[in-house]
């Protein structure tokens, strides 16, 4: 059975849909896409439907990664949809456990930097107000958690 895993930021077109793209480049390198099902999506519906924003696709890009996918809100049916929930700040996380309702739902979330042993931060920070560096900052803790979190997950199974 494949474990399914959801990112999650708050407009769902910077941080989360990097990880995801990250994660799945990470296993498919690894042979192992198939055990997964992954997605992103955000705790504000602002972007519904964009594309990731620019400097996220070109930074991206610069690193021989495509983003395609389109801003899509959270919604409850994630708690049922996916094994394991991975918010990227405590914002993110607040948000997401509040809408839970069951204490299954709640086990399922956690802040992926919790979840990638081995960092020493507990949030990924937000690149939106900030230059070219920050989304470039972003790329590389998310590269390096992205392959953290696929260790460890092959590690259990
Ligand atoms: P994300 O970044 O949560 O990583 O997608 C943001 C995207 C949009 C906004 C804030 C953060 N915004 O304020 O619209």
């Amino acid at each position: 059975m494949k474990t399914r895993i959801l990112f999650v930021c708050l407009g769902n077109i910077c941080r989360s849909p990097l990880a995801e793209a990250l994660f799945r480049q990470k296993a498919e390198e690894a042979g192992v896409a198939h055990l997964f099902e992954i997605d992103s999506a955000g705790t504000s519906s602002q972007h519904r439907g964009e594309l990731a924003d620019h400097r996220t696709r070109t930074n991206a890009r610069s690193h021989g990664i495509e983003i395609t996918h389109r801003s899509r809100p959270f919604v409850h049916d994630d708690f049922e949809n996916y094994d394991i929930i991975l918010t990227m700040d405590e914002q993110n996380l607040n948000h997401v456990n509040r809408m839970s309702k069951t204490e299954e739902h709640l086990l399922k979330v956690s802040l992926l930097l919790d979840m990638a042993e081995g960092v020493d931060l507990r949030e990924v920070p937000d690149p939106w107000y900030g230059g070219e560096q920050g989304f470039e900052e972003v790329y590389q803790l998310l590269d390096h958690a992205a392959g953290l979190l696929l260790g460890s997950l092959l590690k259990k199974n």
